[in-house]
């Protein structure tokens, strides 16, 4: 079957991710050129030696670059909480126990509802340059609401995660274990066939470290693979827990004790820093600056939910990291989209190189810099999802 091929050339900047390819970490490129044939990227390097191709986009001398991967992100969910967030911004304290708000709003959502509101989400992604995206259930905490979630979710995404065990369920409240019992009994059951991954809030006011790891173990059994809300709100056994079980990603890492960083550095286990929490409960930043030092591998992502933080801007979180978590540009823009794809396991998105998915955000900048450096402003040029374009 012939594909059509596409040729964007005057790449006046092009991120690759591939040390090999280009300048530093990011595989920079100047005056480059990229041919796309069909869903994948066919050929890289300077616009002067571009083959020719059937079609011809001219970038005009503005930034290339992999599209975003938002590696964590609650999506599924109905109503909002901008009471919750206006009273914290007027001194209230953040405390897991308003996810209970938006669960009751999402039990009382229709299929519909929910599957409209996660389309807009994914698609207000897409238009700032998101081209993978994952997605939680936990707003449900019924067998049939976290099931249903993840179904939803399994329509707009590969990438699907059981957070049944986000806070212990209204029900349960005076019986934790038999809540725990739950989630990795029947409610993994009907969960793990539409998830990849198994996630655990371990938390203070959420789950313990025996009960996370019961959670996860669970999971593990079932063929999911883990990932852990881990040290956010106080220090505690998530972030240990997560690398002992081999965890794809620690997400939070706001509170870490050295050993936390070390385990971390000497693990395959990515740090996932969510800015746009800490943000939007007006918390003290992780050091993105103490883990990449100590040779963690560090992800930026969004943690869009309505409670914590209601972002789906990767741009807003780099520029963050930027300004006050101690990574530079690079290495923002690095962890937003190769340190992304290494959170989730991907090895075809997050790079612009020959055989990946041709998942591209072109800029309206002469340089991914501009991230940081222009805060606030909506950059996207243009947005290609496995070759086609989105935006
Ligand atoms: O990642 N930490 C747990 N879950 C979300 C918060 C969800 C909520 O408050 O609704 C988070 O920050
Ligand atoms: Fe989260």
């Amino acid at each position: 079957m012939s594909t059509t091929t596409t040729l964007i050339t005057g790449i006046g900047s092009l991120v690759t991710n591939d040390p090999g390819q280009g300048a530093g970490p990011l595989g920079l490129l100047t005056d480059a050129a990229v041919v796309v044939d069909g869903g994948t990227v066919a050929w890289v390097g300077p616009a002067a030696q571009a083959p020719a191709a059937d079609e011809r986009f001219d970038a005009g001398g503005r930034a290339l670059l992999p599209g975003f991967v938002d590696s964590h992100a609650h999506l599924v969910f109905a109503g909002d909480r901008t009471a919750e967030f206006n009273a914290r911004m007027s001194g209230q304290a953040y405390s897991a126990g308003g996810i209970r708000t938006t669960v009751a709003a999402t039990r009382a959502a229709s299929d519909a509802e929910l599957e409209a509101n996660l389309a807009r989400f994914v698609r207000e992604a897409v238009r700032q340059g998101t081209t993978t995206i994952e997605c939680k259930s936990g707003y449900g905490l019924t067998v049939e609401d976290e099931a249903r979630a993840l179904r939803i979710a399994a329509g707009y995404t590969p990438e699907t995660t059981y957070l049944g065990a986000h806070v212990v369920a209204p029900e349960y409240a005076e019986d934790p274990a038999g809540y725990v019992e739950l989630v990795t009994g029947e409610m993994l059951d009907a969960c793990a066939p539409h998830a990849r991954w198994v996630d655990v809030f371990c938390e203070k006011g959420a789950f313990d470290g025996d009960q996370a790891r019961a959670v996860l173990t669970a999971g593990i059994e079932k063929g999911l693979t883990p990932r852990v809300h881990a040290n956010q709100l106080t220090y505690g056994p998530g972030v240990q827990l997560a690398v002992e079980l081999g965890a794809a990603s620690a997400d939070h890492c706001t509170h870490l004790t050295d050993e936390d960083v070390a385990a971390l550095a000497g693990s395959a286990t990515v740090a996932t820093l969510l800015p746009g929490a800490e943000f939007s409960t007006r918390a003290e930043y992780p050091s993105g600056r103490r883990l990449l030092d100590a040779g963690a591998v560090v992800a930026l992502s969004t943690d869009c939910n309505p409670g914590s933080s209601f972002t789906s801007s990767m741009a807003f979180c780099i520029a963050v990291a930027v300004r006050e978590m101690g990574m530079t540009p690079d290495e923002a823009v690095w962890a937003a989209t190769a340190g992304g794809a290494r959170a989730l396991r991907r090895s075809d998105v997050g790079t612009v190189t020959v055989g990946a998915r041709a998942d591209l955000l072109l800029l309206e900048a002469p340089s991914h810099v501009h991230l940081a450096y222009r805060p606030g402003v909506p950059l996207t040029a243009a947005v290609w999802r496995a070759g086609v374009r989105e935006v």
